[in-house]
């Protein structure tokens, strides 16, 4: 008789679904899972992108998102419905992905109910509570209630060891998000080069501390590139925090050669990082994605739980000061060399085959 095991995963923004698009698949594909997919729609729009892309319909929704949400509302409507939920399916393990609200309200309701846990990209740290702000505290609490814990870099891994997690529980498989990215990126033309050959900045910004005075210079740097310079144009999908959208639209709603629109599917996006000459943001996600297509990123953050691209050379930390920024895009733009170094296709975050490496192991440990 095959034996069956209910594996729930939970996702609830777009990162979270890209990074776990790929294991869903995989999953799908095992005779021994009884698969569930739970979305907490901790995002809305934005999730429902991803799953659309990516063929997912979910087995559960909790549609939890409200418009600007604050954390402990959303933590505490997600921990009771998470809560219903595992009680009804009664999961054999449950998966969740990063760093957000969602990972650690998946976390601790296990940890309530006693099911095993399973932490894909576990172990990223800055080793600051409080930057990036919630989720470095988000990520580590997740691996204290952890029993999986998929490591995307020899880095992560260590963190944890660090930490004291035992060993033969951390794994190292690579980041799914190359993994979904490959997918995508193998399905598009080559990028071509637009008419006016202006180089193109594709630009996006999000995070919780950098809203305020940091998102403002982010914003002043940008314009004053765009007055200065005639030989570039940005393309900024603008995410719909109310903190973000409204500032973005009246900092450069008025500029010429910036293009302003809704957030981009994930397939346009991804054609669009290949067609960009430079990015800039302080996504997690796009931090890992550009340098596997050979795109230099400046990061709009002061730390960050990645280094492995800033010391791989293909990514730097740029911070939020307007200054700052202007001089690290006009070295790129004006120094070839500079450029070309940046620019090399390096992957420190992973191969392409994380999700088949997390479901190998699952397998291991569940069926034998
Ligand atoms: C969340 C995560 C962050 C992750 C980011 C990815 C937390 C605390 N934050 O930040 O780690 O990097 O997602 O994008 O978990 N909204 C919409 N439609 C959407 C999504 C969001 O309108 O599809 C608006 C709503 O007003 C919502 C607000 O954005 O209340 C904030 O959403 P929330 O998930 O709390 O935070 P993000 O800033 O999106
Ligand atoms: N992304 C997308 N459309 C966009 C902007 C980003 O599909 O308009 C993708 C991007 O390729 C990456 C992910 O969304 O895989 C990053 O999500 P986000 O920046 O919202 O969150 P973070 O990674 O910072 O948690």
């Amino acid at each position: 008789m095959t034996v069956v095991r209910t594996v729930l995963v939970a996702v609830g923004t777009r990162p979270e679904a890209i990074k776990m698009a790929p294991v869903i698949r995989a999953l799908r594909e095992q005779p021994w899972v009884r698969l569930r997919v739970l979305a907490t729609a901790q995002h809305r729009e934005m999730l429902d992108q991803v799953l659309t892309t990516f063929d997912i319909v979910p087995d559960i929704d909790l549609d939890s998102m409200r418009a600007n949400q604050q954390l402990a509302g959303l933590t505490a409507r997600l921990l009771e419905k998470m809560d219903e939920v595992i009680e009804l399916e009664k999961p054999d393990l449950v998966l969740a992905q990063g760093d957000t609200t969602t990972v650690f309200a998946t976390a601790l309701a296990c940890f309530y109910r006693r099911v095993p846990f399973g932490h894909v990209e576990a172990g990223l740290r800055t080793g600051d509570i409080n930057y990036p702000f919630p989720e470095e505290m988000n990520r580590v609490v997740a691996s204290r209630m952890a029993r999986w814990h998929f490591a995307p870099t020899a880095r992560a891994r260590a963190n944890l060891l660090a930490e004291g997690v035992p060993e033969p529980h951390v794994h190292l498989t690579g980041n799914t998000v190359i993994d979904a990215l490959y997918h995508v990126a193998k399905g598009l033309q080559p990028a071509t080069v637009p008419a006016d050959r202006r180089r193109m900045i594709l630009v996006t910004t999000h995070r919780r501390e950098n809203f305020g005075e940091p998102l403002q210079q982010v914003l002043r740097a940008l314009r004053r590139l765009i007055e200065q310079r005639d030989d570039i144009r940005m393309l900024i999908p603008v995410h719909p925090n109310p903190n973000v959208a409204p500032e973005v639209r009246r900092m450069l709603g008025d500029l010429p050669r910036v293009q302003l629109c809704e957030p981009l599917d994930y397939i346009p996006f991804v054609a669009a990082m290949q067609e960009s000459f430079l990015i800039l943001s302080d996504s997690g996600g796009v931090q890992e994605e550009a340098p596997a297509l050979g795109k230099p990123v400046l990061v709009l953050r002061d730390e960050t739980e990645r280094p492995e691209a800033v010391e791989a050379g293909v990514a730097q930390l740029v911070g939020t000061d307007s200054h700052a920024i202007e001089s690290a895009v006009g070295r790129l733009l004006d120094d070839p060399e500079a450029y070309r170094r940046m620019a090399t296709g390096a992957s420190p975050y992973g191969d392409g085959f994380a999700a088949r490496r997390i479901v190998d192991i699952l397998r291991h440990d569940l069926i034998g």
